[in-house]
């Protein structure tokens, strides 16, 4: 199509046409076939010298560098075992918050991160005794790089301000830093290889107790199969990855954007909050 010759109310008629498949961002000016890429792959990697085909891990067992954990060259995105190889290392390499977010910076094993704006590591306090987990970051923490600012964060602000709380008395994350593209379920691969980071940070935060924030981070934090209606307000453990079995008590609710769109259950997320509050009374 030469969109030289299509009208100014085509151009709208279209662009609003991406809009609402969820299409809401450009990564190129041109169209390109990465499904023929990622077949092509397996056959140039077998041409590739041996030192330039692997990924470079950290070689020091004690604190690395955060440049030191970066693929200096790449290009596409590793085959996703390796990915979540190198994020494996490159989370348990992290002994601060701060080396945690370097080594995300340098971390291009997530193809979401070519696509997203910004980083989103997290908000709120990082001495808090709760952290709050959600699934991805949405478009308004896409371009702030924090999380839970859009609509569900202004809801989220106000369930914390139901039980006498604000951003002060938690530290909030995702399981995923990176916006997946019109705001899609992030894949189970692309969870797969950010799982490590997010393990780490909460190990590295260290609360008394997670609250998974919808059914996406419940399953993926507790390995729980069932839906959220059933997963929700009952004390779990979550167990810390590498970390010889410590568990921390865990919490799922209801994600403050499935609120917005389905306010009737308000009530039960009201429960879970007035269960939270109790719990943190017995700290
Ligand atoms: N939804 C999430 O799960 N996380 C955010 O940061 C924003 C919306």
């Amino acid at each position: 199509m030469d969109v030289q010759n299509l009208t100014r109310e085509e151009l709208v008629a279209i662009a609003s046409w991406y809009a609402d498949v969820g299409i809401d961002l450009t990564v190129g000016e041109l169209p390109r076939d990465r499904f023929a890429e990622a077949a092509a792959e397996p056959a140039r990697a077998e041409r590739r010298q041996p030192a330039e085909a692997s990924v470079p891990v950290p070689q020091s067992q004690g604190r690395v560098a955060p440049r030191d954990l970066a693929r200096p060259s790449a290009t596409a995105a590793p085959p996703p075992d390796e990915a979540t190889r190198t994020a494996r290392e490159l989370a348990a390499a992290a002994h601060s918050l701060d080396e945690l977010r370097a080594a995300l910076e340098n971390f291009d094993g997530c193809a979401l991160k070519r696509t997203a704006n910004r980083l989103v590591f997290a908000d709120g306090n990082p001495q808090a005794r709760i952290m709050l987990v959600g699934e991805a970051p949405g478009a308004d923490e896409d371009r702030q790089g924090l999380p839970f600012v859009g609509r569900a964060g202004q809801l989220l602000d106000m369930m914390l301000r139901a039980i006498d709380m604000d951003r002060s008395h938690v530290y909030i994350a995702n399981v995923v830093p990176w916006r997946p593209p019109g705001n899609r379920t992030p894949s189970p691969q692309e969870t797969a290889i950010c799982l490590p980071f997010i393990h780490r940070q909460i190990a590295l935060v260290d609360p008394a107790i997670v609250v998974c924030l919808g059914g996406s981070a419940a399953q993926t934090l507790l390995g729980l199969k069932e839906g959220i209606m059933r997963a929700r307000g009952v004390w779990r453990d979550f167990t810390v990855e590498g970390e010889g079995g410590r568990t921390i008590r865990a919490l799922a609710t209801l994600h403050p954007a499935y609120l917005l769109r389905q306010p009737a259950h308000k009530r039960l997320a009201w429960r879970d909050l007035r269960e939270l509050k109790r719990a943190v009374a017995k700290l």
